[in-house]
């Protein structure tokens, strides 16, 4: 029996599939909140990922590594109160999944269980393999996550473009194609040359989203406080920003200030 909130048809990794089959784009944003999870979902967008870039975005933090599985989960649930129509993955944080397939389980199941999300990502290729497959034997979908991968900075050793040497290209290639056999219903691909992740995608029967991977992918993500000009420290070559809200927010602020200041705030039709 459905139980479903609304009439709204929601977007299913199923439906992406099928986009991807008639060369409809994919667009995914990020968010980790209730209020921006309703802005994005209002607005259209296919899939919503409650990312661990939270851990820099809402926290503060230098890298995707501190956020907790309890953090991602806060944030998920919130994320999914908000939604109706977008599917909603959600990260699999660093030390939930790297450990053993058995932990990688019981942290997927408890995004699942806790938030009420639709699908885990996880990055990594071969290495996380028996984790992918235990995962996906439980009836949870799973995005794979290839390229640049933000919970391995301390091995890369720095943020530029990943697999420009023939040995990390092949390695990827096998890598995407392995998570595809598992069973994957999709992967991101993060910060390689365009032409690479073309033919990634072109290999792959699943769709393939990129960012900072040009535009022969299947669909694009970006995250949502960068594209809108919230987190102005951030500006690498493949970002567009289609907004400048962080200073229409701190001009507002700065003209509160000076309305609380001035005795102008609040007036007579503001008072009961
Ligand atoms: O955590 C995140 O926001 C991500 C995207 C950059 C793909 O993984």
């Amino acid at each position: 029996m459905s139980t479903a909130k609304s009439d709204v048809r929601k977007v299913t990794t199923h439906q992406l599939q099928e986009m991807k089959n008639r060369g409809e784009k994919i667009s995914m944003l990020t968010a980790y909140d209730f209020s921006m999870a309703r802005i994005l979902d209002a607005a259209g967008i296919d899939v919503i990922l409650v990312g661990d870039s939270a851990s820099n975005v809402m926290a503060g933090h230098e890298t995707t590594l501190p956020i907790t599985l309890d953090q991602m989960i806060y944030h998920a649930s919130s994320v999914i109160r908000a939604v109706n129509r977008a599917l909603v993955v959600v990260d699999l944080p660093f030390g939930s999944y790297q450990g053993n397939s058995s932990e990688a389980l019981r942290s997927a199941i408890r995004i699942m269980k806790e938030s009420g999300a639709h699908a885990v990502k996880m990055e990594g290729g071969v290495e996380i393999k028996e984790s992918v497959l235990r995962i996906l034997s439980a009836g949870i979908p799973v995005m794979g996550h290839l390229g640049l991968m933000p919970q391995s900075i301390y091995k890369f050793g720095t943020y530029v473009v990943r697999a420009k040497e023939e040995v990390e290209a092949k390695k990827l290639i096998e890598d995407a194609l392995l998570l595809q056999e598992c069973g994957c219903f999709g992967v991101v691909l993060e910060k390689i040359p365009a032409q690479l992740a073309t033919q990634v995608t072109q290999q792959l029967h699943i769709p393939v989203i990129g960012i900072g991977a040009g535009s022969g992918v299947d669909g694009q993500v970006l995250v949502s406080h960068d594209m809108l000009g919230i987190n102005t420290e951030f500006h690498p070559r493949f970002l567009r920003t289609y907004a400048t809200i962080g200073a229409q927010m701190q001009e507002a602020f700065s003209n509160y200030i000076q309305d609380v200041k001035a005795k102008d705030f609040p007036n007579e039709k503001e008072c009961y």
